[in-house]
């Protein structure tokens, strides 16, 4: 009898994972993507898809999920959850869709505000295929030059410039041709990178697995033993460098991308990732970034969705009695009930219905002409980060829940960004500017100087710039010489302190006064002479400059404190038990995370986020999808390679 109900159970779980995993349709498919179309160049007929001003009679009927904010991450959760027939609402603050890929256009300049380049896009990559799902091949990049990013190590007779190359092989030959007495340190390197980035699923998987089975992977040591990457994301890049070599300039290009906190409070799989992303090449969107909300959100209208901005959230509702929010043993019951419940109704089987009860969360208000407009579906994804949902967006007496806190205390409100904006009356040819992005360091103590840097007054920073980023966007695409023609930009960044621009988070936006303007002019002036000294002839074609602080970011980004990167990428976050806890799901049900605070930032990672958040509403697992999409691609061009030869033959 025993044996019975032991072989029924084991019969109902196999059968219950196999239908988790393999048993719900694709919303990915070989037919959705067609070969791209023109560049829209109308502003009329982009302003149509990428500044629809909310109302709320546009709000399509019987939602089936509410997405805030139109980043990367919540248009990707969105367009995967359209793809399968639901009807998503994506609602943006901002006056344009596409948050960190969105662009502004000033005196005939274009510039990006968080998109320099992206990596992992040839043929065939997991990533590329994701981006032409969600765009159904409308969106194309275009590969910089091989010499992607130069770096200049201090200043004057002492100054050093190393040059990085993409390619599978080239990467590493470039660098050890660099660096001819480290050459094993770069070997050590370059596997400890193929490591990591062939293991980052693991890590993804543990937001995917329950928690409790991650947390006793990880706690039982099992984890350890399949692979080393979880004990390598625990480990800081300083480390790592220091016990490859002891040459500092090689310890600066094993961890240049900064991102606000020092390499020895990274993680160094993250850093790892950062230099391997871009192994294969460095990419920039043809047509610019906002090419990205463009195509997305065309999906996400085709089946019946919509992307509305001005659109700013400012309450999450959580129903009445609470029973939405609701993390007691018996809720997690009924959860599990709503589960099997949910694989019954797949399979025509019926359940007492009143179950389902648990999962309604009213909906969200959105602030339109100083009014509340309610705005009701069932799922909430909140792709504007932890600090915004947990700590604004949701009613008070849930922010102070103990599982709020606790999620919220995981993590830290990350630093913020200077960008400066500037344009030239001149052609690339003119400036002598290509799309090589270079990375000016005054030193090769990556730590000292971040430190040193981050505890200075406010009066003090703007004089010491420790390191600074600079990029051409104009020369990173070619339709930019046909969509403004004879002009040139650059674009600078800086990591700065919030709290350095505090004193004026409460003036409106452009109307913060003289001293505001005087303040962020010093870094900007200081910023541009040390552009200068590397690129002479932009300093007399310089017509345009514009200057943003973090408190445009939390403007025109949303960002909570300015943050460049929403929460801080620091060593604590990337632990494992902590990824394993900062998952899709949060203790208010069906209100779920989205977007570059789940995994990790960057384009690639907040896309991720969605594909996380996605595969957690819709209880599948949609890289199972995606993967067998990839099988299919590949089978697809070995047969077409086959025709063409038998075609020569
Ligand atoms: C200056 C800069 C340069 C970067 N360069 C690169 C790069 O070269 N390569 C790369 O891969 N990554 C880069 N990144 C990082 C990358 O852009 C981000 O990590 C990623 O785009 C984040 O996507 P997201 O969807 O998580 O969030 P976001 O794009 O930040 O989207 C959040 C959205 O939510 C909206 N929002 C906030 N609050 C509300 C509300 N209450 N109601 C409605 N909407 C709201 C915001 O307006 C915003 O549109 C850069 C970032 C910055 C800032
Ligand atoms: C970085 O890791 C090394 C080796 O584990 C450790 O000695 C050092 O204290 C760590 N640094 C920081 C800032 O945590
Ligand atoms: C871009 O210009 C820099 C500086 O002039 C030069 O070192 C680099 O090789 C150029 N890159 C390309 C791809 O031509």
């Amino acid at each position: 009898m025993w044996l019975l109900v032991l072989l029924m159970w084991f019969l109902v779980w196999a059968g219950g994972t196999y239908w988790y995993l393999f048993g719900k349709p694709s919303p990915f498919s070989l037919e959705s993507v067609r070969p791209p179309g023109p560049l829209e160049l109308d502003r009329e007929k982009r302003s149509k898809i990428l500044k629809q001003g909310f109302r709320k009679e546009k709000v399509p009927e019987n939602l089936d999920a509410i997405v805030i904010g139109s980043g990367i991450g919540g248009m990707t959760a969105a367009a995967t959850l359209a793809k399968l027939g639901k009807r998503v609402l994506v609602l943006e603050q901002h006056d344009q869709a596409g948050g960190c890929c969105h662009t502004f256009t000033e005196k005939g300049f274009e510039f990006d505000v968080g998109l320099h380049y992206i990596g992992q896009l040839h043929e065939n990559s997991l990533f590329k295929i994701i981006m032409d799902q969600i765009t159904e091949g409308q969106l194309q990049f275009v590969e910089l030059d091989k010499h992607f990013d130069t770096l200049v190590i201090g200043s004057g007779e002492k100054i050093r410039k190393y040059t990085i190359y993409s390619g599978k092989t080239e990467m590493e030959e470039h660098l050890k041709a660099q660096f001819p007495d480290d050459t094993k340190a770069v070997e050590e390197f370059f596997k400890i990178m193929k490591i990591s980035a062939s293991k980052t699923h693991l890590l993804a998987a543990l937001k995917l697995i329950p928690q409790w089975m991650a947390l006793f992977l990880l706690k039982s040591g099992i984890a350890d033993l399949c692979s080393s990457i979880f004990h390598l994301v625990g480990t800081n890049a300083t480390a790592v460098a220091n016990s490859l070599t002891s040459n500092k300039d090689l310890h600066i290009i094993f961890n240049y991308f900064f991102y606000g906190v020092p390499p020895k409070q990274s993680s160094s799989v993250i850093n790892l990732l950062m230099l391997h992303h871009y192994k294969r090449g460095a990419y920039y969107p043809k047509g610019g970034a906002s090419e990205i909300p463009f195509h997305i959100a065309k999906v996400i209208q085709k089946y019946g969705g919509r992307v509305l901005v001005r659109a700013p959230v400012n309450h999450i509702l959580v129903n009445s009695k609470g029973a939405a929010y609701d993390t007691t043993a018996s809720a997690r019951i009924s959860a599990c009930l709503v589960d099997i419940s949910s694989w019954m109704t797949a399979h025509q089987l019926k359940l007492n219905p009143s179950k389902t009860e648990l999962l309604i969360i009213p909906g969200v208000t959105v602030k339109k002409d100083q009014e509340d407009v309610e705005v009701q579906a069932p799922v909430i994804i909140s792709n504007c980060g932890v600090f915004n949902t947990f700590q604004k967006l949701l009613p008070a007496h849930i922010q102070t829940k103990p599982e709020i806190q606790k999620r919220v205390n995981m993590m830290r409100p990350g630093r913020g960004c200077l960008l400066v904006f500037s344009g030239f009356d001149a052609t690339q040819e003119g400036l002598g500017i290509n799309s090589t992005n270079t990375w000016l360091f005054k030193s090769n103590d990556m730590d000292a100087m971040m430190d040193e840097f981050f505890s200075m007054g406010k009066d003090e920073a703007p004089d010491n710039i420790p390191m600074m980023y600079l990029t051409f966007p104009s020369a990173k695409d070619p339709t930019s010489k046909i969509r403004h023609p004879g002009k040139s930009c650059m674009t600078m960044l800086l990591m700065v302190k919030y709290e350095w621009f505090e004193e004026w988070k409460d003036a409106p936006v452009r109307k913060r006064g003289d001293d505001y303007l005087a303040y962020k002019m010093r870094f900007a002036n200081n910023a541009f002479d040390w552009a200068c000294s590397q690129f002479p002839k932009l300093r007399d074609k310089l017509v345009f400059q514009e200057v943003s602080t973090p408190l445009s970011n939390a403007h025109y980004l949303g960002s909570y404190l300015g943050a460049m990167y929403s929460a801080e990428q620091n060593l604590e976050r990337f632990q494992v038990e902590a990824m394993a806890r900062n998952r899709c799901d949060t203790p208010v049900k069906n209100l779920f995370i989205s977007g570059q605070d789940v995994f990790s930032s960057g384009i690639a990672g907040a896309l991720h986020g969605g594909l996380l958040c996605a595969s957690t509403v819709l209880k599948h697992i949609v890289y199972i999808d995606l993967l067998m999409l990839k099988k299919k691609l590949k089978r697809k061009k070995a047969s077409g390679a086959d025709e063409q030869v038998k075609k020569r033959l």
